[in-house]
């Protein structure tokens, strides 16, 4: 692996991506290391915790791990190389966007959200700075960022009271992090549900809050994407500001208090969104017609 001058971004916690090249077959990908801190378990469990969750996941739209490796202290984990940020794509393309652009996205994101909670993983950070195009295309999403994800524990999980690092310590399970950290740690303003931010118990319907803003952020002129905060407590308050009318019901569907809210599953399931999804092998990445969008967000409440 050739560590490429090109930093691509940098993250919290001196966290820092950048771009690589493997030796082998000269394929690039994007490398993001962080250093371990030496003596704070909980926080080199919670930096494990991104590799943990994103390992085995497998799908179009979700940022692929491709392997990682520890030298000198230092986590390193090779993902899939993306383009820009979708933040980075909304703020500089002040063209309107419309439905026929915006809700393609949202399914791929929808269906990404119905994997990682299928194996009971919430994001609990999903934001357009967390969410990428794909390289050279406007069309494909894929959600990243795992580093504030977390495995639920269910009856059917197995649980070990232990994992293996890749540098051979043992650290525990992420399944024994504690639920509640510091509020601080969890999710990006103001994209954080009421739950998240004043609950003890939450479930994975913060991601489809989390998604419903990032939903309504991309309707918005680049403009109004900056006061992002105000336009989404006037929206809940009854203000449907400049939001196309289409996308007001579904999107205060999606915004709802969270036992009204609809799962990743269920916002596949409408009208909008139903067509034949083994065109594409079953993936989301199939074209949807607008004909099928424009006047028919039919939604099942
Ligand atoms: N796979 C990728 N391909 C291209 N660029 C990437 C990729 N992953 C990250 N980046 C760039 O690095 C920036 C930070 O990445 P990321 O969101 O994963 O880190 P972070 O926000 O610090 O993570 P954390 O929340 O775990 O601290 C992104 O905004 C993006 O510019
Ligand atoms: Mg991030």
């Amino acid at each position: 692996m050739v560590p490429h001058e090109a930093v691509l971004g940098k993250g919290n916690n001196s966290k820092q991506i950048k771009r690589a090249v493997l030796k082998s077959n000269g394929e690039s990908f994007a490398l993001k290391s962080v250093r371990l801190p030496q003596d704070d378990s909980e926080a080199i469990c919670a930096i494990m915790r991104e590799v943990h969750n994103m390992h085995g996941l497998d799908h179009p739209n979700i940022v692929q791990l491709v392997g990682h490796f520890m030298q000198n202290d230092i986590l390193y984990l090779q993902l899939k190389l993306c383009g820009s940020t979708l933040r980075q794509h909304i703020r500089k393309d002040d063209t309107e966007r419309g439905l026929c652009t915006i809700l393609p996205w949202f399914e791929q994101l929808a269906s990404a959200l119905e994997h990682l909670h299928a194996r009971s993983i919430m994001h609990r950070d999903i934001s357009s700075t967390n969410i990428f195009l794909h390289c050279g295309s406007t069309s494909s999403l894929s959600l990243g960022d795992f580093g504030l994800s977390k495995k639920l524990m269910t009856g059917d999980d197995p649980s070990p009271s232990s994992s293996s690092s890749s540098d051979g310590s043992s650290c525990p399970s992420f399944l024994e992090i504690q639920p509640r950290r510091l509020l601080s740690d969890i999710g990006t303003e103001p994209y954080m549900s009421d739950e998240l931010r004043y609950s003890n118990t939450y479930d994975a319907r913060v991601d489809i809050y989390s998604l419903g803003v990032t939903l309504l952020e991309t309707s918005l002129h680049p403009d109004q994407q900056r006061e992002l905060g105000s336009i989404v407590s006037a929206f809940r308050s009854g203000d449907d500001g400049t939001i196309d009318p289409q996308l007001v019901e579904f999107i205060r569907w999606l915004l709802g208090p969270c036992d009204q809210r609809p799962t990743a599953k269920e916002i596949l399931e409408i009208d909008a969104f139903r067509r034949d999804r083994t065109a594409v092998g079953g993936t989301a990445t199939g074209k949807i017609s607008c004909h099928h969008l424009t006047g028919h967000l039919q939604l099942k409440t």
